[in-house]
């Protein structure tokens, strides 16, 4: 879709369809007011008429308005006006973009960029509408053999803003929505891609399509031979009961000062989760292929933040196994050697994505790193604890928490912080080894990230648990791109705070 600003009034748009709010109770916005006087009372006619209420949901669609130069005026119901906050706003774009596609319009002007949204600018909601509107429109369909397209797809897409005094801002807004939203739907096809296809070789191609992609990146893979030799015992452990042989991919992103410390964003990358030995039960087991979100959310970052030429220097890490169960897989009891030296009795062969990242962490040590930021779905238990709406946060540093929390609020991406107190360290202790990988019951996110903290104490660090905000499950099964904006949000932050 093609995405641009443009200043004027509404009735003068030589269109397909200009969108225009109406708020509940029948209250016309400034646009609608603007045609409804074009159109002698028109608009104000219908509402009074009760054809449409503004309630959220609400959709009225008009042919050949008078004295107006579009073919159609979209009417949209966005609720009471002074209640709209983020995700009503996500709600108006998702319920326009549906009653378009229905439409035979492929060219849109749109005035929604006058609702007011709490706390927000013309530059989120432009930013964040294409962020909805891309959501609304995404489709995998690239594995079925007939596939459903839109009758007439939408083209083209023009933000309202108010005087050429905003258009500048309001272009810079549609580059960084257009950006992030395109990390997020590579991170979407990676996700719903089945562990068939999306095999830890696969994402290694992809990093190397990133580097050939943006001058300022470049990829680099350790193969299984390199990774003994740096005693990565922990993630090699994983890898060993597939046939699919282990990596970990290095996508480093320079654009900073050559001696600014990179921010280092580390994903988990197991393309499918058996459980190994310690085999998962085989309801929902499809739904194990997304256990790369982790992974496919740096990519997905990593390629938006390159796509703005973010003047920062990033490095992604990104450790890929596939775990099963085989004659010559971990077996619990075992005991294996990290990377970082400390020992580990692995009791559940299913809590496995812990013994990738640990090596992981520790190699991201060599990259100096100003802050490093694992993403993973770690924990069935942040499922329990959370739910699907935000990612579960812990960190050994309390600033770094508090800028993802916010980035987490300014982008609707939202995490939420768990304590990492010493109190739960004891549930790692193993009698056998320096520290066991699961934690017993009862609190299994945070011993999740206990054990983490173990293989962090060199730089500050932050772990985001992806478990419920990674996919969906049920009728609309699917990957969700997150945190792919909250990843970008956390950079732009970064960003704007050194200015
Ligand atoms: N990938 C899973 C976590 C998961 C489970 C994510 C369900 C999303 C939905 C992870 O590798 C895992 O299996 N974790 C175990 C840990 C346990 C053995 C301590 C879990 O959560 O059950
Ligand atoms: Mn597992
Ligand atoms: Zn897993």
């Amino acid at each position: 879709m093609e995405y641009t600003v443009k200043s004027g009034n509404p009735e003068k748009q030589r269109i397909g369809c200009v969108a225009i709010p109406i708020y509940a109770s029948r209250k016309l916005s400034a646009s609608a007011k603007v045609i409804d006087k074009a159109s002698n009372g028109y608009i104000s006619n219908l509402v009074r008429r009760g054809e449409i209420e503004g309630d959220l949901g609400n959709t009225l669609l008009l042919h050949n308005v008078e004295n107006t130069l579009c073919d159609r005026v979209l009417l949209i119901g966005c609720g009471k006006e002074k209640d709209i906050d983020v995700k009503t706003f996500y709600k108006i774009n998702h319920h326009m973009v549906k009653r378009l596609q229905a439409s035979g319009a492929t060219e849109i002007a749109s005035y929604l960029t006058e609702v007011p949204v709490k706390r927000k600018d013309i530059s989120w909601k432009i930013q964040h509408s294409i962020e909805a509107i891309d959501e609304t429109l995404y489709t995998f369909n690239q594995l079925k053999t007939e596939k459903k397209e839109a009758r007439r797809p939408l083209r083209k897409f023009i933000f309202s803003v108010n005087g050429r005094g905003q258009l500048m801002l309001g272009e810079q807004a549609v580059r960084q929505g257009m950006a992030i939203s395109a990390g997020i739907h590579l991170a979407k096809d990676l996700g719903n891609l089945p562990a068939n296809m999306c095999t830890p070789d696969y994402l290694a191609k992809q990093a190397a399509k990133l580097d050939v992609q943006h001058n300022r990146i470049k990829t680099s893979v350790l193969e299984e031979k390199d990774m003994e030799k740096l005693g990565m015992g922990a993630l090699l452990s994983v890898s060993r009961g597939s046939r699919e042989p282990g990596k970990l991919i290095t996508i480093e992103y320079r654009a900073g000062d050559d001696k600014q410390a990179p921010i280092v964003f580390v994903g988990k990358g197991v393309t499918f989760d058996s459980g190994g030995i310690s085999l998962k039960p085989g309801a929902s087991m499809d739904e194990m292929k997304y256990d790369m979100c982790g992974a496919a959310s740096v990519i997905g970052a990593i390629n938006a933040c390159a796509e703005l030429q973010l003047p920062i220097n990033i490095v992604g890490i990104i450790p890929t196994v596939e775990n099963m169960p085989d004659g010559i897989a971990c077996r619990p009891g075992d005991i294996v050697t990290s990377m970082s030296g400390q020992t580990i009795e692995i009791l559940n062969t299913d809590a496995e994505g812990r013994l990738i990242l640990c090596d992981a962490l520790t190699y991201a040590e060599k990259f100096e790193p100003d802050v490093v930021i694992d993403v993973a779905t770690l924990t069935g238990a942040c499922i329990v604890a959370l739910g699907a709406h935000p990612a579960g946060l812990l960190s050994n540093h309390n600033p770094l928490a508090n800028d993802l929390l916010s980035a987490g609020q300014t982008s609707g991406d939202r995490c939420w912080q768990l304590p990492l107190w010493d109190d739960y360290q004891e549930q790692l202790k193993s009698n056998f080894a320096d520290i066991a990988n699961i934690g017993g019951k009862g609190a299994g996110t945070i011993t999740a990230a206990c054990f983490l903290s173990r293989f962090t104490k060199k730089y500050h660090w932050a772990h985001l648990d992806i478990a419920g905000v990674a996919w969906k499950s049920g009728e609309h099964k699917g990957a969700t791109g997150r945190p792919v904006g909250l990843l970008a949000q956390y950079v732009l932050d970064r960003l704007q705070d050194t200015k």
